[in-house]
C-alpha cells in the first residue's frame, strides 16, 4: 500500500513563556493517507490540525516522531514540489489582482507563457472568479480570497493537495464548488487532505476521515467503518393492523397513531424474527428504516469519552 501521508508518533512542543513554559500541542499523532484518497482531519479547535499540517508542509519542525510525503522527508525539494498548499486564513500580496497573483504564484513553480495563461484561467474558473480576475485582492470579499488561495494550491497540478479549511468562509454554493473541486482532483488521481469542521461536507465526499482532539489521534477510518464501530445501530420498523394483543419481546413499541404501530427494533438479527411475528399475525410492514448515528453525534461523542478519560 502507497502511502502519501505517512505521520508516526509525532510530538510538537510550543514554548510559551518562561512564566507559562510548554505548550504540547501534538503528543504522539499517527496517522496515514493513502495516495489517491480523500482525508477529511476533524478536531476540535486547538487539537492539533494546523500544527500537524504545518509539519507536513515543512513550515515546522517536529519534535519527535516522523513525517513523510509519498516515503520521503517534507522539506526535500522533490517533495515540495508534489504538494500544493492552502494556509489557514490565507493573506496574500493584496495590491496584486487575482490574475496577476496566480501569474507570481505560477513563475515561483516555474510555469511560463501560455501554460501559465491557461491554467490560471481555468482555475479562476473553477473556483468561481473569472469575474474578479482584474480586482486587486485588497478589494476581494472573506469568501473570494479564500477561492483565490484554492486556485493558487493547485496552480502547479500538485500531486498531493494538503487544505487547512478549504470551506471557511465560503457560501453554501462556494462549498459545493470547492467539493467539486475535489472529488475531481480525486478522479484525476490525487490525493487530498483537507481540515475542516464542517462535518457534512466530510461525510459527502471523504473515502477516510481522522478525528484528533488534544494532539492524538481518537479515531480514524472510512465514515462507515466510524459508525459501525459506534453506538449500537437500531432499527425503526412501522408496522399496521397486527391482529390481536401484540406485545414482542423484540421491540419495544415507540409510538402509534391510528393502526399504525412504531417500533424499535435493536439488531438486524432480532428484526428477521420480529418482522415474521408481524406477517403471522397478518400484519402488513410499512417500512422498516435502520436508524443510523450520525457522524455529528458520533463526533461529539467521541470527544466527550475522550474529554472523560483525561
Ligand atoms: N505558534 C504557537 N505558539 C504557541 N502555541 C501554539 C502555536 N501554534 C499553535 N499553538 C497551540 O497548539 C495547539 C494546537 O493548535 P492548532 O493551531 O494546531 O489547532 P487546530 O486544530 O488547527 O485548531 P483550529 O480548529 O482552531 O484551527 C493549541 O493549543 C495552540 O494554542
Ligand atoms: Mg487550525
Amino acid at each position: 500500500m502507497s502511502h502519501a501521508i505517512e505521520l508516526k508518533d509525532l510530538r510538537k512542543d510550543f514554548r510559551l513563556s518562561m512564566r507559562l513554559g510548554r505548550r504540547r500541542a501534538l503528543d504522539g499523532l499517527s496517522l496515514s493517507v493513502r495516495a489517491g484518497e480523500i482525508f477529511g482531519f476533524l478536531g476540535p479547535n486547538g487539537a492539533g490540525k494546523t500544527t500537524s499540517i504545518k509539519i507536513l508542509v515543512s513550515l515546522l519542525r517536529q519534535d519527535a516522531g516522523s513525517a513523510t510525503i509519498f516515503g520521503a522527508e517534507p522539506a526535500r525539494g522533490e517533495t515540495r514540489q508534489k504538494i500544493g498548499y492552502l494556509p489557514e486564513s490565507p493573506t496574500f500580496y493584496d495590491q496584486l489582482t487575482g490574475r496577476e497573483f496566480l501569474a507570481f504564484c505560477g513563475r515561483l513553480c516555474g510555469l511560463r507563457g501560455t501554460e501559465l495563461r491557461k491554467r490560471s484561467d481555468r482555475l479562476l474558473e473553477q473556483v468561481g472568479l473569472s469575474h474578479a480576475a482584474e480586482l486587486q485582492i485588497r478589494r476581494y470579499s472573506k469568501g473570494m480570497n479564500q477561492r483565490v488561495g484554492i486556485a493558487q494550491a493547485l496552480l502547479h497540478d500538485p500531486q498531493l493537495v494538503i487544505l487547512d479549511e478549504p470551506m471557511s468562509g465560503l457560501d453554501p454554493i462556494g462549498r459545493a464548488e470547492v467539493r467539486d473541486l475535489i472529488l475531481d482532483l480525486k478522479r484525476r488521481g490525487k490525493t487530498v487532505f483537507f481540515s475542516t469542521h464542517i462535518i457534512p461536507d466530510v461525510e459527502m465526499i471523504c473515502d477516510r476521515v481522522g478525528l484528533i482532539n488534544r494532539g492524538r489521534m481518537v479515531a480514524e477510518g472510512t465514515v462507515t467503518e466510524l459508525l459501525d464501530a459506534g453506538e449500537a445501530r437500531s432499527i425503526e420498523v412501522v408496522v399496521e393492523n397486527v391482529s390481536g394483543a401484540f406485545d414482542s419481546v423484540l421491540a419495544s413499541e415507540v409510538s402509534s397513531v391510528g393502526a399504525q404501530k412504531l417500533y424499535l427494533v435493536p439488531s438486524n438479527e432480532a428484526l428477521g424474527r420480529f418482522v415474521s411475528e408481524v406477517l403471522q399475525r397478518r400484519g402488513k410492514l410499512v417500512s422498516v428504516n435502520p436508524r443510523r448515528e450520525g457522524l455529528e453525534n458520533l463526533v461529539v461523542r467521541l470527544l466527550e469519552q475522550d474529554r472523560a478519560a483525561a
